[in-house]
């Protein structure tokens, strides 16, 4: 049985014109230990998919799936009790900002004691002592003189161990890391990474590692699903997805990576991720893609096999037969404004 099985999972948040698909339609399924990536601009869905494995997507927002469960149970139809002693255990979630989970008015030896006393049934005493472990764990240097500090009283990089050890205080199976190292500096974003993949590989513990960032995933996970506008358009090993992107997007996301570009102005992709009102019909990408047919922007593609891996894309980058596919269907198309020929 599979850790975490997504299938069909979509949010909507409503507005009184046209709801915002946040996530449309995403899929996805992790084993135990896996290391699986999501990438895509800001605004693509990443994090409201993965606040609503949570359960955390909070009124006006509409989750639905086909399927969403963890070890077989079903997420979507846990009681807040059970869903409170799941997710603060066996799933746990880091975000881009500490400052967001920890709580400034307690001391972070209060607040780690705290979380093992509630779900570990430890006593003070103990959880003290394991407080003091997984600080040790996490790479703060001399945890005791830490227990009294506040939030405030420590670097972001501190602050972000400090969560780190909060999220596997309780051993999670699952690790959902959303952005973890954006709002550090590059040195401490490196660390935090190896910390990240250390605890990782010695728990055999499942991780999601959210990032804009290709040049994370790259070095750190073993499978990446590309997001744009609420939907995966790629998902494969790491190696074949850097290697040969298949989409026009991942290559785009590629080809925008500072260390993809030659020493001049970082490359960009042209364009926005579509809002609630401004979604083509067809495939979502159309608007920004070389290569958009009118077939293209009328006829929203499939996620669908392609080379070991998942593609939405109706002219997939390694296909032989894509130039010939792609003129074939702009001759098609009638052009735009033809003049009426008696
Ligand atoms: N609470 C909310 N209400 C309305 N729209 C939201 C809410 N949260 C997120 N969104 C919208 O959902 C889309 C996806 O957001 P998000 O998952 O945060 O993107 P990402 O994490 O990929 O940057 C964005 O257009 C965002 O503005
Ligand atoms: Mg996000």
């Amino acid at each position: 049985m599979p850790l975490l099985e997504i299938e069909n999972l979509s949010v909507t948040f409503p507005s009184q014109t046209s709801d915002l698909y946040a996530v449309d339609g995403v899929s996805l399924t992790l084993e135990r230990g896996d290391v699986l990536g999501i990438v895509g601009e800001s605004g693509s869905g990443k994090s409201v998919a993965m606040l609503a494995v949570m359960g955390l997507v909070a009124f006006p927002g509409q989750v639905t799936a086909d399927r969403l469960t963890f070890e077989g149970r079903d997420l979507l139809r846990l009681s807040d009790n059970e869903r409170r002693a799941l997710t603060g255990k066996d799933v746990a979630m880091i975000f881009q900002e500490p400052t967001t989970s920890l709580n400034p008015s307690f001391t972070i030896g209060y607040q780690l004691a705290e979380t093992l006393i509630l779900h570990e049934k430890m006593d003070r005493k103990a959880a003290r002592r394991r407080t003091i472990e997984l600080l040790d764990q996490v790479g703060i240097p001399a945890p005791e003189g830490r227990l009294d500090a506040y939030p405030h009283q420590l670097s972001g990089g501190m602050n972000q161990r400090v969560m780190i050890a909060m999220a596997i205080a309780c051993n999670p199976k699952l690790l959902i890391a959303d952005e973890p190292t954006t709002a550090l500096d590059v040195t401490i974003q490196a660390q935090i990474l190896d910390l990240l993949l250390s605890l990782q590989r010695d728990r055999g513990m499942a991780l999601i590692l959210i990032t804009h960032n290709m040049g994370v995933v790259a070095d750190t996970t073993a499978r990446v699903a590309v997001m744009y506008a609420g939907q995966i358009m790629e998902e494969r090993s790491t190696e074949s997805l850097f290697g040969s992107p298949q989409h026009p997007y991942t290559a785009a996301l590629l080809a925008a990576r500072p260390e993809a570009s030659d020493g001049g102005r970082l490359a960009t992709i042209p364009g926005v991720v579509p809002g609630a009102y401004d979604r083509p019909r067809g495939c979502l990408f159309a608007p920004r893609c070389a290569y958009a047919t009118p077939h293209a922007a009328e006829c929203r593609p499939e996620l669908r096999p392609w080379q070991n891996g998942l593609i939405r894309c109706h002219y997939p980058l390694g296909d032989t037969t894509r130039d010939e596919r792609i003129a074939a269907d702009r001759r098609a198309a009638p052009p735009a404004a033809a003049p009426e020929v008696a």
